[in-house]
């Protein structure tokens, strides 16, 4: 008799690039939760008020790191919030406090964005600095105006922002997270070394029917919104291509329950609770789980210029169903693809 075992699959610790953990009882809840599979993460500054100084990254890092269970090994990457008015002096000081990277929101395009930057123009003395200190920047990369498509501004973003930044700062190492469209990935591709991009687990699983299957769906809504099928395979190919310059990065983002399924529902998808099975389930389809590693565990560190991680997690072949709702604080939270059964588990 031959007893089956089920394929298992040995990573380096992978990280994730780009992270929602908010603060108080809602970041208690969420932040064991990446601690659990990933080494670090570039934890985002929109808060309310925004991070945006030093001294507020500082005291933000402990308060996440008194969430992180006993015995875990994880360390929160901290980012500034860049604004209109951040002073270049910020940034050495940033640097002397471990920051590693400042967040670009064009002023409205998001979530908690409405302290971001008005014209990238005024960050421009800014930017210089970091550009000499080493810091990367990472964008949100959409524009804002309202005559605008919302499925277009991502494309739009590239000729009216990303190519004027780069070549005012060709030195400067920039991020484009959570790219949506083919047009992010065929720019970032063929951009030079400096640039890189994020890709989020549901943009790689899901195109915008999600978003209205059987109904509208607001756990499915995110920005950028998810996009058509054809900018869904580009996205997977240019994750499972093996190039350096795409990385993991959840751009997990937990709202409670309550203002998802809303008359005007929050953005933002909740993937933390199993970011890297999710992932590994979109590598699996495209029939190259062999380039997960490259993209979750040794680019992001490659591109950041910091360490690959020592240990491993090790996923197995197993399939679960993914709770339909978890504790948030005094509220509750729908993970994405809640009730869905995932191929991949994480044991150890
Ligand atoms: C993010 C959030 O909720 O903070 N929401 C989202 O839909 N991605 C903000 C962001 O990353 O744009
Ligand atoms: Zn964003
Ligand atoms: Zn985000």
């Amino acid at each position: 008799m031959t007893i089956a075992t089920a394929p298992t699959l040995r990573l380096t610790r992978p990280d994730d690039w780009h992270l929602h953990v908010r603060d108080g009882a809602a970041m208690a809840a969420v932040v064991p939760h990446t601690a659990r599979q990933f080494g670090r993460a570039i934890i985002m500054p929109n808060l309310r008020p925004p991070v945006t100084t030093a001294e507020q990254a500082v005291a933000y890092r402990a308060r996440i790191q008194a969430c992180v269970p006993e015995g875990v090994d994880f360390t929160p990457l901290m980012t500034l919030y860049l604004t209109d008015n951040t002073p270049p002096d910020e940034i050495r000081r940033a640097r002397d406090a471990g920051v590693v990277a400042l967040k670009l929101y064009p002023a409205g395009a998001t979530t908690n964005s409405d302290a971001g930057v008005t014209d990238i123009r005024k960050t421009h003395a800014t930017l210089e600095m970091m550009q000499r200190e080493g810091l990367l920047l990472l964008v949100h990369g959409e524009v804002t105006d309202p005559a605008v498509d919302v499925f277009d501004r991502e494309a739009r973003f590239i000729d009216q922002v990303m190519e004027p930044l780069r070549d005012a700062f060709p030195e400067l190492k920039v991020v484009f997270e959570h790219i949506t469209t083919r047009d992010a990935a065929q720019y970032v591709a063929e951009a030079g070394p400096h640039t890189a991009a994020t890709i989020t687990a549901h943009h790689l699983l899901y195109n915008r029917n999600a978003l209205f299957t059987g109904g509208l769906r607001p756990h499915y809504y995110c920005l950028p919104v998810l996009k058509r099928e054809e900018h869904r395979r580009a996205l997977v190919a240019s994750a499972t291509s093996g190039s350096a310059k795409f990385f993991l990065g959840t751009d997990s983002a937990p709202h409670a329950a309550h203002l998802k399924e809303h008359a005007a529902a929050c953005a933002g998808c909740y993937t933390a609770l199993s970011a890297i099975e999710l992932y590994a389930e979109a590598f699996e389809r495209a029939g190259r789980l062999d380039r997960l590693e490259g993209f979750a565990s040794q680019h992001g560190p490659d591109f950041y210029g910091l360490p690959r991680n020592a240990s491993t997690i090790t996923l197995r072949r197993e399939p679960w169903t993914l709770p339909e709702s978890l504790p948030y604080g005094d509220a509750e939270l729908k993970p994405l693809g809640g009730s869905e059964t995932l191929n991949w588990r994480l044991v150890g």
